[in-house]
């Protein structure tokens, strides 16, 4: 574990931090890669072929989101609170790269979060690219047009789809050279290029952390790693951060 406080982290996140907020992960036996067809739901082509199943799949995943059951559970807060406590004493910067989707992060309280895989409450024009908040469980149809140029265009969902490029690469990696240290929660490591992050912060020098209910695919590549469900081990983690 680190010797002296790190002054910047970047932390990349997935489905087991939500885990636990009753947001079903991918690739779990019981995941939504068992119950969805993946090239259906989650790429270009599946959209162009059938893009009434494509709504249909996010707009379910939407109102589970919007459901006043689902909040954000006590690793969201803690690194909420990791965040705010290093900007209130001015030791450095915490960045989260999210490959979630839901807004759970923020609802918590994070303020410097990169959706790297895009956002479930916002939608995006298929022509423009414009990007337009859609904060209600009121299903998309293919009848909601986006309104920003002179002839109405679909608007998909604003996804990273398997075959299209995340967001914010540039940024992340530039985030990557600035930091001290790399932390990975709650990700199984299947999905690149998130999945290689680890292997560029180790090419940085930069001592790397895996918190995970298991072993991920790359778990050989982080200099440590504690195991347990998310809501025990962050706040556990930023915890003696912070005391540290
Ligand atoms: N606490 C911590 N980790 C957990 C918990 C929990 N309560 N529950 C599950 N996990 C772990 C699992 O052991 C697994 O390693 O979270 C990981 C979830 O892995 P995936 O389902 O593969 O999710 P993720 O890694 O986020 O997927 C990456 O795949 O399909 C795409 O775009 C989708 O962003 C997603 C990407």
């Amino acid at each position: 574990m680190q010797k002296s406080q790190p002054k910047n982290i970047v932390i990349l996140t997935g489905a087991g931090i939500s885990a636990d907020s009753g947001i079903a992960t991918f690739r779990a036996s019981d995941g939504l890669w068992e119950k969805h067809n993946i090239e259906e739901v989650a790429t270009p082509e599946g959209y162009a072929r059938n893009p009434e199943l494509v709504q249909r799949f996010y707009n379910e995943r939407r109102a589970q989101l919007l459901d006043p059951k689902i909040k954000p559970n006590r690793a969201h807060s803690a690194l909420a609170e990791l965040e705010a406590h290093y900007q209130n004493k001015g030791i450095g910067s915490v960045t989260i790269v999210t490959q979630n989707i839901d807004d759970l992060h923020q609802r918590a309280g994070s303020k410097n979060v990169m959706h790297m895989h895009g956002e479930l409450l916002k939608l995006r024009c298929v022509k423009t690219q414009q990007v337009v908040e859609w904060r209600s469980a009121k299903p998309v149809t293919n009848a909601d047009r986006c309104q920003c140029c002179t002839s109405p265009q679909a608007l998909r969902p604003h996804i990273v789809w398997f075959g299209e490029m995340p967001f914010y690469m540039d940024e992340i990696h530039y985030k990557l050279s600035r930091a001290d240290l790399f932390v990975a929660i709650g990700t199984s490591g299947h999905v690149y290029p998130a999945a290689g992050f680890v292997a560029n912060a180790r090419s940085l020098g930069l001592p790397t952390l895996e918190l995970n209910l298991e072993a991920s695919q790359n778990a050989s590549q982080f200099t440590d790693s504690i195991y347990g469900r998310a809501t025990d081990t962050v706040p556990q983690w930023v915890h003696s951060l912070i005391c540290s």
